[in-house]
């Protein structure tokens, strides 16, 4: 089973936006036994709590499944990811400071993954409205986290 966890502050905007996109590519490739996708906030504030109605209005808009999504908060346990994927670079730190000597190194900003980006950190809808503009770095950044993983595990 490959793990792979999508990390953002509150995990109800970018992170469980990340996780329905994710899904739906490796559901499109006939891939979905050999993974487990999650997603969690460093925040703790929205734990228990449905994805933010932008979030989900953007999904409903693009097809994808939007359902079973609940907040919880990333804890030392995570590490247990194979590959952790954070959504801007505080998440990246706050990420690292929790999992102190058990980090293992891969920890990695979604972005990065996408050289055309001009921009490292996906920006929070949560402060900027603008929900169409993180779908669109978030469906980018998730075909190419689908390659780098497929090519890494050669499927
Ligand atoms: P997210 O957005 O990290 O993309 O889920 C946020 C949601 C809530 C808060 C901050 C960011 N908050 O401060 O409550």
């Amino acid at each position: 089973m490959i793990n792979v966890l999508f990390v953002c502050l509150g995990n109800i905007c970018r992170s469980p936006m990340a996780e329905a996109i994710f899904k739906e590519k490796v559901r499109g490739e006939g891939l979905e036994a050999k993974f487990l996708v999650d997603s969690a906030g460093t925040g703790g504030w929205h734990v228990g709590k449905p994805p933010h109605e932008g979030t989900l209005d953007i999904l409903r808009e693009n097809n994808i499944k939007g359902d079973g999504l609940t907040a919880r908060q990333f804890s030392p346990d995570d590490n247990r990811f194979d590959y952790i994927v954070a959504m801007d670079r505080s998440n990246a730190s706050d990420i690292k400071e929790v999992l102190r000597e058990e980090f293992h190194g891969n920890v990695f900003r979604l972005l990065d993954l996408v050289d055309e980006s001009t921009l490292s950190d996906v920006p929070d809808p949560y402060y900027t409205g603008n929900f169409q503009e993180v779908y669109d770095l978030i469906e980018q950044g998730c075909s190419q986290l689908l390659s780098k993983i497929k090519k890494e595990h050669r499927l």
